[in-house]
């Protein structure tokens, strides 16, 4: 992939975007006395100390957080250092290690430490089905048990130190179950979100090099059956016939009640069933102790040109970060509730919904279903079926169930909530509000976490027993994170100003690489600012310091919390055999927050368009998933360009949000009537 593009090419990076949607009311909300007192960091005080002395001295302050974890062997600091980077491409390769020479293993400490601390009977995983009647619990020594039996079946295949085990799975407790057991024994995981096509699996398989698999029959998403593992074998058969990569293993959980064995396809001796191999082996496995720097995972992610990107997380650093991160903003007390409904196939699954809760001896809510099946009553009887303390979810949910209206909500008690959470995208006042006083009653503060993919965990969050927050505000930095705002030029601004939200100075969980190409690594998140890492983030700092995220200022669209490249959603179209070339971009979409348009232009303009734009939605399903699939698609003679053929997204992005009278300049355009001729087709 060409790197110069990542960094400048023609993408001028938009700092201008306004707060999604709504007028920013200036407002705040103050937790109440009564969860400032109870809560660890319970005031400004409090935090500004803390945070002093983690920006000043951040070996002294993550050995600290790092102690409660057991390491078979201390890190190293005979140099008197714990952590060392290099942030400035300017001085050399962009390097990043913390606790190294330390030796742990991140599966111990979420598990066996709980287990050996007599914590082994409580309740580790609360599992609700798609279907009503379909749930289970398992204990912190449950959970060790299963993990154990699988990891010594992932032996018994020969996965050691270092393999890559890929897993696609629905929401079952034996997604994050998987994860666990690879950590164990120093494989290193790569979950597939259970949303991509055969095709977007298959890819990802090969660049990861997985030899080994890990999936399901099929499951149940409200009304549908998705045949999972038949999707798989469409997966396996194309890699191996077109790229001679195999998978020698496929590890299949049976799941009756969706899809029954008999009705899938096998492949024998690569095709084992999970219910016929993994229980006979013993539910005691011996650790893997790994070097804080090597590999835990890798997760896949879009840029804004190229490929998927593999990010790699480390084990130590993102041990102790997620850990801090989710005792500290969560405000976790042990023997609460708490329940994130993202999917492990996403980094919230990783670090919010895995490791931060099941490093903190925390009581975790898994649910495989949807918010509306079999009706719009559901999260809310789940919140009172198992008295959710802690709720985590994403604005794109909260607007889709704020269409039902509030009786819905009403007609639930949700006592037991405590703390509200949002991730995905900058949440829109309206959505925010109604999750605080319809959902919490009032009573709950919402803390809206900024964090991405490659941050590992929370950058800019509220701690919520320290500070008021003002609906829209994802408000302070966290420990050790210091963010900055650069205008176009590279300058940082200094108090309140807008631009691009970058960070200075690493923070342990930060990722450090990308896999096999270290080059792309350094272009995409240090080439634009030097000695800076740069999010693709627009923001906004205010008189008070809060931040206010404004969306991304690269190519790269938000869908309803899902990261899309534009660069992805164009190769499907232009894959068409119609279709001559194909841009796309985001437009304000009233549930999915951002929404995906396609210019298309098409090599013969005499054809049927609806069959046609049928067609193309089809193949961005089969190349990618349901999720990418435009929502518009604009017919076009050809597309803008600039004179060296770049397609000028600026100008189509204006057009999608029918913003027509601030085209700006286009008359520098190879061909500038083509803009009106586009304006003559919109609603086409
Ligand atoms: C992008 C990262 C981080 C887990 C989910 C998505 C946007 C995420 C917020 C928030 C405003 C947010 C950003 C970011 N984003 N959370 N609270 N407020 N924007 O992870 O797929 O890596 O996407 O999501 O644009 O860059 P991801």
């Amino acid at each position: 992939m060409g790197m110069a593009t990542e960094a400048n090419g023609d993408k001028k990076l938009r700092t201008d975007c306004s707060t999604v949607g709504e007028v920013i009311r200036e407002e705040r909300v103050y937790p109440s006395e009564e969860f400032r007192a109870s809560s660890w960091i319970s005031s400004r005080e409090q935090y500004d100390e803390m945070y002093r002395r983690s920006v000043d001295d951040p070996d002294a302050f993550w050995e600290k957080e790092a102690e409660q974890f057991f390491w078979k062997t201390k890190w190293d600091n005979s140099d008197g250092k714990m952590h060392s980077e290099n942030f400035d491409l300017r001085k050399g390769p962009i390097t990043i290690e913390w606790f190294k020479g330390g030796k742990t293993n991140i599966c111990y400490n979420a598990l066996d430490r709980h287990v050996k601390a007599g914590k082994g009977d409580a309740i580790a995983m609360y599992w609700e089905g798609n279907e009503l009647e379909q749930n289970k619990k398992l204990s912190y020594k449950e959970v060790l048990d299963n993990v154990c039996q699988l990891s010594n079946f992932l032996r018994s295949v020969g996965v050691k130190k270092g393999d890559l085990v890929a897993v696609y799975l629905p929401m079952l407790a034996e997604l994050p179950i998987a994860m666990l057991a690879c950590a164990r024994i120093g494989a290193i995981h790569t979950v597939i979100f259970g949303g991509f096509s055969a095709e977007a699996l298959a890819q990802r398989l090969l660049a990861s090099g997985a030899k080994v698999l890990i999936t399901t029959s099929g499951y149940r998403r409200g009304h549908k059956v998705i045949r999972m593992k038949q999707i798989v074998e469409e997966a396996l058969s194309r890699l191996l016939e077109e790229e001679g990569h195999s998978i020698e293993t496929c590890l299949t959980l049976a799941n009756d009640s969706a899809v029954k064995r008999q009705d899938v396809p096998w492949t024998a001796r690569r095709d084992v069933w999970w219910q016929d191999v993994v229980p006979r082996y013993p539910t005691v496995s011996h650790l893997e102790w790994l070097d804080a720097e090597d590999p835990l995972f890798l997760l896949y992610t879009s840029g804004s040109t190229g490929t998927p990107k593999g990010i790699v997380h480390t084990t130590g650093g993102y041990m102790v970060y997620t850990a801090a991160t989710f005792k500290y903003t969560f405000d976790y007390h042990e023997g609460e509730v708490y329940w994130c409904t993202a999917d492990c196939g996403w980094i919230t699954g990783h670090s919010y919904l895995t490791y931060g809760p099941f490093l903190n001896a925390a009581t975790v809510l898994v649910f495989e279903g949807i918010p509306t099946y079999p009706n719009p009553n559901r999260w809310w009887d789940v919140i009172d079926k198992y008295n959710v303390n802690i709720f985590y979810t994403a604005p794109t949910a909260v607007r889709s169930l704020m269409r039902f209206g509030d009786a819905p909500v009403k007609a639930h008690h949700l006592k037991s909530l405590r703390l509200l959470g949002s991730v995905g995208e900058p949440i829109n006042t309206n959505a925010w509000r109604w999750l605080h006083e319809v959902v919490g009653n009032g009573r709950c503060p919402i803390v809206d976490t900024w964090w991405q993919t490659e941050t590992g965990g929370f950058l800019i969050t509220p701690l919520p027993g320290a500070w008021s927050l003002k609906p829209g505000s994802a408000t302070l930095p966290f420990f050790g994170v210091q963010p900055a705002i650069i205008d176009p030029e590279g300058n940082e601004l200094s108090g309140e100003a807008t631009g691009a939200l970058c960070l200075k100075g690493s923070w342990p969980g930060v990722c450090r690489t990308i896999l096999g190409d270290h080059e792309r690594y350094e272009m995409a998140y240090f080439g634009h600012f030097k000695g800076y890492y740069f999010s693709g983030d627009g923001c906004r700092r205010d008189e008070d310091g809060y931040y206010w995220l404004t969306g991304r200022v690269d190519d790269v669209i938000n869908v309803s919390g899902h990261r899309i490249g534009t660069a992805e959603v164009e190769s499907a179209l232009v894959s068409y055999p119609m279709c001559a070339e194909a841009a796309v971009v985001g437009y304000d979409h009233q549930v999915k927050g951002q929404g995906i348009y396609a210019f298309v232009a098409l090599k013969d303009n005499t054809r049927n368009f609806d069959e046609i734009r049928q067609a193309l939605i089809t193949t961005v399903r089969e190349q990618i998933g349901t999720f990418a699939a435009p929502d518009k698609i604009h017919f076009a003679p050809s597309l803008p360009k600039t004179t060296s053929g770049k397609i000028v997204r600026r100008i189509l992005r204006k057009i999608a949000a029918k913003e027509l009278d601030d085209l700006g300049d286009i008359s520098t355009l190879a061909n500038p009537e083509v803009v009106d001729q586009i304006i003559a087709l919109t609603g086409n």
